[in-house]
């Protein structure tokens, strides 16, 4: 399967640490935002990954991750999202780099502690429809929220008042090949952008929605609490691991 980042957006909520440079680019703890996602992809066991940037400082994504290789990849793919236009937008921009074949597509705001691999290897197992990733939140009104019916979601709310559950849609979706056309069907929303949540709950009302638990922390890192609880987690993750005996060696 293929894998999609999505960095495009201008990072408002951040400024004045968005004026000169683009948010992805921006550190947490030891590495630029936009590591971590494609980390996550790699991890997953993908190796074919485009990146969506915009923006005026769109050069320096390739200066910084040039092909890839530093995460052990022969090439990297790039394409640019004029404006703002929405999660959705920018999603649409890598029809022809899915090319007919299913996607994990991964915010580059997006940050987890664990792996996704197990929930990718399953969506690659039978590749129909979509599938999302969950997580129990204390402040779910910031995020797209589900409402679960036994074991189904039933749908999504973007940003809900009063949230009917606790449990947040992480910035890490799997489609098949429809989700170009169900984008193509989208209207902006008040927000004058294309809605991931609009695109998901299309898949929901076809009853093609698929969902697991998110395992380890996750966090966006789009404003300024959440950028420096990024930074923390990750730094907490390393130094545990840091300080973790070394593995006895084979005798
Ligand atoms: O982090 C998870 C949340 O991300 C979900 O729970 C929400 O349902 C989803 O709408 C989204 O919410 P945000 O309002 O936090 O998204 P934001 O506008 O911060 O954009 C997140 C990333 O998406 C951003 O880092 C880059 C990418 N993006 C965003 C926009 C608006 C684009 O590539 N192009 C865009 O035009």
């Amino acid at each position: 399967m293929k894998g999609v980042v999505l960095a495009g957006g201008t990072g408002s909520r951040l400024y004045p640490l968005t004026k000169i440079t683009n948010k992805h680019l921006l550190p947490i703890y030891d590495k630029p935002m936009i590591y971590y996602p494609i980390m996550a992809l790699v991890d997953a066991g993908i190796r074919d990954i485009m990146i969506v940037t915009g923006g005026r400082n769109s050069g320096d994504f390739l200066r910084l991750l040039a092909n890839g290789k530093e995460f052990g990849l022969k090439h990297l793919d790039y394409t640019y999202q004029e404006g703002e236009g929405g999660i959705a937008e920018a999603l649409s921009l890598t029809e022809h780099f899915a090319d007919g074949g299913p996607i994990c597509v991964m915010l580059g705001d997006n940050i987890i502690e664990g792996s996704i691999r197990e929930a990718v290897e399953e969506f690659q197992r039978h590749p129909v429809g979509a599938k999302i990733l969950l997580k129990e939140v204390e402040d779910a009104q910031r995020f797209g929220v589900a409402e679960i019916e036994g074991d189904r979601i039933v749908g999504i709310e973007e940003k809900p008042r009063r949230p009917k559950s606790n449990y947040a849609v992480t910035g890490i979706y799997m489609y098949d090949s429809t989700v170009y056309e169900k984008i193509s069907r989208l209207v902006p929303s008040e927000r004058g952008e294309l809605e991931i949540t609009d695109v998901n709950n299309a898949y929901i009302r076809e009853g093609k929605m698929r969902f697991a638990f998110l395992e380890g922390w996750w966090t966006d890192a789009g404003t300024f609490d959440s950028l420096l609880r990024a930074t923390n987690l990750v730094a907490a993750k390393r130094k545990a691991a840091s300080a973790r005996p070394e593995a006895a060696p084979a005798r």
